[in-house]
């Protein structure tokens, strides 16, 4: 039996007790083992939730991208380590092999270099997904820089904020992007994104689209031709165990996005084992996520864990639906598919097609499906287990956070019996608990409360980068010695865990981590509302939609609710991005809230899901009157 590689059930078990008996001992094996150091460890872990405090492998030396590159050119040189899709189906799909990898991470790593950027420095990444995106991560954690992907589909506010929070002196950027039959401006949103970012010093720009574009004299440059004249050597950084890889931001409950900070040695070790068991990749399997770089997924699961194991893996630049709702299938087909891993809100858009597009396509090759970013539900579940897996592959269904760098609870595919919406058991080493309103763990099974984990894992985010002290209310201030994960969840008969939903403020939204506080701050921006908040309701394909409800100043006009409710979406578009978009808008005299004047947004959710017969007692708020208000005039 190899620790490293679980194949069936039982091992699951025995592997699972030896990594919680003696984590240190079970993850000091897996790590000497299995990847590359340039030199040991003095310790495994120490840690402290209190303070908190977390360490892996200190004293470690290492290069991610040595593990990720390097040492994979002796022996599977050739193979490709990036298969690119490009999103017109009649471009060719470009086959990088992992010589060719490692030249082009080397060329980048050296730009990066002549153009200033040292080790620990933060570098901001703004592209599509195009090669370069991956190549710069890794040229980025060749030289030790540290990078912070911004999802290109983030307005130019949302940029500059992150640009600053973390006070990168680089972009790296496109002309600008495709996407299905639309091409975007990407170049224009950073130019707009750079008129406050004082730090930045240089924007790197890979043309993609061939656009005519402005470039700032002395502040821009063309990608290529920084690449032609570039060495094709590059040596690695040694980089300490604990140094920052990257910062990724995501949405919280209030206030600014965070910025996670994820560190080198344990998430390089952590990814990769994760990747191997939960996907069963072997050697000549052909392996697609089909998430962004931008969001963790991409980059533990398209990027760093992939890589790591050697894997053949897929980026596809388009959507779905272009040209038509058959790209996935024909992708799969094309490529011969082995293992696709996508989210649940894909699937259901999927699945409202029908599956006339699926029938055209050969889809024999997929022996595993994955899902991820937020809780499936059961229709789902069965359309793609009757129809792409045709009941053969095992359903992945992974549960993890932006926060945890790597998988929590998941099946391991074709050991761990699958439950439809259950994320079945926790991975090798993660001791998951389930806390009741009062602190207090929840023991025995068929029980639910909201989900903790007891002990550190090593691709835990180790701060919040600029705020540790926002990472310690965050994370570790509900419940005494423990990390808090936001979610609620519930443990079956057999003690298989399913995951129920945030229980936070944060609404999940096409499987994007939204927090309602910063889409209510850019409504009420507009100079005519007065206030607003924001709910999810069940939506068909995106899982979740935003409802909100504004109130309007009380300026004696009257306005045009339907002006307004376009006006209200573009802010919110300038200021987040398209994706937090509301759907419904609800003019209000008024929202219900507290005697201390907290508004009740569980009142407000439970009017928007068409739930009033739930609504509780709300005599005891300061406006009572109000909430009869909203229900009869509800969208
Ligand atoms: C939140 C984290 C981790 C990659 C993508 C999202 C929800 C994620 C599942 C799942 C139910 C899930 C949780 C979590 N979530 N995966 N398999 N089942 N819920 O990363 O943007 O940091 O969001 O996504 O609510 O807390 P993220």
């Amino acid at each position: 039996m190899s620790n490293y590689h679980i194949k069936q059930f039982e091992e699951y078990f025995q592997v699972y007790r030896k990594s919680v008996r003696n984590p240190e001992q079970f993850w000091e094996e897996i790590a000497e083992e299995h990847f590359v150091w340039r030199k040991k460890w003095t310790n495994v872990l120490s840690w402290d939730f209190k303070k908190p405090e977390v360490k892996w492998y200190e004293g470690a030396k290492l290069n991610i991208t040595e593990n990720c590159l390097d040492r994979h050119l002796r022996t599977r040189g050739d193979k490709t380590a990036i298969l690119f899709e490009p999103n017109d189906p009649n471009e060719p799909a470009e086959h990088i092999s992992y010589i060719q990898l490692h030249e082009r991470v080397c060329k980048f790593a050296n730009v990066l270099k002549e153009k200033g950027i040292k080790k620990g420095d933060r570098v901001c990444i703004y592209l599509p997904m195009i090669p370069e995106l991956a190549v710069s991560l890794l040229a980025c954690a060749r030289i030790g820089a540290i990078h912070s992907v911004v999802f290109a589909g983030f307005s130019a506010t949302a940029l500059s904020t992150r640009i600053n929070d973390s006070d990168c002196k680089m972009v790296i950027t496109a002309d600008g992007s495709y996407r299905g039959a639309k091409t975007i401006d990407l170049k224009g949103i950073v130019d707009e994104a750079l008129n406050d970012t004082p730090g930045v010093e240089s924007v790197l720009v890979a043309k993609r689209i061939n656009s005519d574009i402005n470039m700032k004299e002395g502040r821009d440059f063309w990608l290529q031709t920084l690449l032609d004249e570039a060495y094709q050597d590059c040596d690695i950084e040694i980089m300490d165990a604990e140094d920052p890889l990257f910062i990724l931001y995501t949405s919280g409950s209030t206030g600014m996005p965070k910025g996670m900070m994820h560190t080198c040695g344990g998430y390089m070790v952590y990814t990769a084992y994760t990747f191997k068991n939960v996907f069963q990749y072997t050697e000549k399997d052909v392996y697609w996520c089909t998430a962004d770089i931008g969001w963790i997924t991409g980059h533990s699961y398209i990027v760093y864990g992939p890589l790591c194991n050697g894997a053949t893996t897929v980026m596809f630049e388009g959507v779905p639906s272009y040209p038509d709702f058959g790209r996935f299938w024909e992708i799969v087909e094309k490529h011969k598919v082995n293992q696709f891993y996508t989210a649940p809100t894909a699937i259901r858009a999927l699945a409202k097609e029908g599956v006339e597009h699926l029938e055209k396509h050969d889809l024999s090759s997929i022996k595993v499906l994955g899902t991820v970013g937020e809780p499936i539900n059961e229709e789902a579940w069965h359309w793609y287990d009757d129809n792409v897996g045709k009941k053969k592959a095992p359903i992945v269904d992974t549960w993890w956070q932006t926060e945890t760098g790597g998988i929590m609870i998941t099946p391991i595919a074709f050991a761990t019996p699958t439950k439809p919406t259950y994320a079945t058991l926790p991975f090798i080493g993660i001791q998951p608990a389930l806390m009741d309103e009062n602190g207090k763990e929840i023991k025995g099974n068929q029980v639910d409360g909201r989900l903790c984990v007891k002990f550190p894992w090593p691709s835990m985010a180790r701060t919040i980068w600029g705020n540790h002290q926002r990472y310690k209310d965050t994370y570790f201030s509900a419940y005494e010695n423990m990390y808090f994960t936001g979610d609620g969840a519930l443990r079956d008969e057999v003690g298989y865990y399913r995951i129920t939903g945030r229980v936070d403020d944060v609404i999940i939204v096409s499987g994007h981590n939204l927090g309602t506080a910063p889409i209510e701050d850019a409504i009420n921006e507009h100079p005519a509302v007065s206030e607003s908040a924001i709910v999810g309701f069940p939506h068909d394909v995106k899982g979740n939609a935003l409802y909100g409800y504004v109130t309007l100043k009380e300026t004696g006009e009257s306005r045009n609710h339907d002006n307004l409710r376009k006006e209200i979406n573009q802010l919110i578009t300038e200021q987040i991005g398209p994706i937090a978009k509301l759907d419904k808008i609800q003019f209000t005299n008024g929202l219900p809230k507290t005697r201390s004047g907290k508004i009740m947004r569980r009142i407000l959710r439970k009017i928007a899901c068409n739930e009033t017969d739930q609504l509780g007692d709300t005599s005891t708020l300061l406006n009572p009157e109000v909430v009869e208000e909203i229900i009869d005039n509800v969208i």
